[in-house]
């Protein structure tokens, strides 16, 4: 009986916890500028729908895509909003983006390809290059801005690459990438056969005057960019786990039979709701307000400390700070302000590009920013 545990592959074992380890639930009277989801509640409008479904037996397997009303919708929105030509066949509704980007890596990246990332970049992009046997290939975006630099892009770029990700409002420098840079990145992925895979899970959260580009609607773009969307973000539907894949008809068949495959479809009853977030976009305007006020207060806060440095963040709701000055790197800021501030703050260090740095969410309710920076505030003017 007994005897050694049968091999598990390496990719597996491999595999890190991204921000995990510093999202868990602090001890209580611990602030928490960690959580990347919005301080509020989905919508009453669209937990009904759900409610209703589920209470109407509509518990039953069904298209493995998404029903088709569920995936016009989302078609027609993409096609609309952010002018993505997408056929209703192209769609595919999957357990959270994290899984619509899970299938675009699998779709762009198979063992000993190369897949360029832009550092510092949110850690799960690099997981999961790592999942496919491919290796990620950072490049580095300069601080203040952290917007892409298309000469360094070019030089990385080897007979091995096989895709580019942008993801733009940027998790986790707020980034927001202009028309001009997301013109360059087609132009740079035509020239060099390469995928694009677009995380746009922010994109309705933009806090300049920037206008988003999808890669998708840019001429010759659409044909070789694997999209990524969904609610979690806008309408504050993060526990949902619903994403949209978008892509060209033939690729969303092959992820169509993928999801099939795997966990078949998002649960029956989830299905109208997401239809609703779809087509109902107020919530998010509503939103909108209290992030640029949130987003105003802990800029303003920071300020009044001076060993950090805040970077002004254009899109998503979060902040890269510089703990340099505090003669700390970001991971032993990091550990000190959870024992000695009571602040839990996600430290960058394990990042490529982002030494030094850590990250602050202001997703969360203004007396908790107000709080959290105070207790950072009074403990380094100890
Ligand atoms: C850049 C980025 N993409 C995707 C996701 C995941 O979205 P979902 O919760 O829909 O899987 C996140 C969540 O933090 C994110 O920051």
């Amino acid at each position: 009986m007994g005897g050694n545990l049968p091999d598990i592959p390496e990719r597996l074992t491999n595999l890190r916890g991204g921000f995990k380890a510093f999202l868990s639930p602090p001890p209580e009277g611990v602030i928490r500028l960690t959580v990347g989801e919005p301080g509020f509640d989905t919508p009453t409008n669209i937990s009904e729908v759900a409610k209703k479904a589920l209470l109407d037996g509509d518990t039953h397997y069904t298209r493995g895509e998404g029903r088709e009303n569920l995936c016009t919708a989302w078609a027609s929105h993409l096609r609309r909003r952010w002018k993505i030509p997408v056929d209703d066949e192209g769609i595919v509704i999957t357990p959270g983006a994290k899984q619509a980007l899970l299938y675009a890596f699998m779709v762009a990246a198979k063992e000993n390809d190369e897949v360029i990332l832009l550092a510092p970049c949110w850690p799960t992009h690099a997981e999961q290059v790592e999942l496919m046997g491919a290796k990620p290939i950072f490049v580095q975006c300069d601080a203040p801005r952290f917007h892409p630099n298309l000469d360094r892009v070019r030089a990385a770029i080897t007979e091995k690459t096989t895709a580019i990700v942008v993801n733009s409002p940027n998790n986790p420098t707020g980034a927001v990438y202009t028309p001009d840079e997301m013109i360059g990145i087609v132009k740079l992925a035509i020239e060099h056969d390469l995928w694009i895979i677009s995380d746009e899970i922010y994109t309705e959260l933009i806090w300049n005057e920037t206008e988003h580009v999808s890669p998708a609607s840019i001429l010759g773009g659409f044909e070789r960019t694997l999209t990524v969307s969904g609610p979690s973000k806008t309408h504050a539907m993060t526990g949902w786990r619903i994403g949209v894949f978008a892509a060209p008809t033939s690729v969303a068949k092959v992820v169509g039979r993928l999801q099939g495959n795997t966990c078949s479809h998002i649960p029956s009853f989830l299905m109208p709701a997401a239809e609703l977030a779809a087509k109902d976009w107020s919530a998010v305007n509503q939103f909108r307000g209290e992030y640029i006020r949130r987003r105003g207060l802990i800029l303003e806060l920071l300020e009044h400390i001076p060993s950090l440095v805040a970077s002004e963040p254009e899109g998503a709701f979060y902040v890269m700070v510089d703990v340099r000055g505090t003669g700390m790197d970001g991971t032993t800021f990091a550990q000190r302000a959870m024992d000695e501030a009571l602040v839990q703050v996600i430290p960058l260090d394990s990042l490529p590009g982002g030494e030094g740095y850590i990250r602050l969410s202001y997703a969360t309710e203004e007396d908790v920013i107000r709080e959290g920076i105070g207790r950072l505030k009074d403990w380094l003017a100890q």
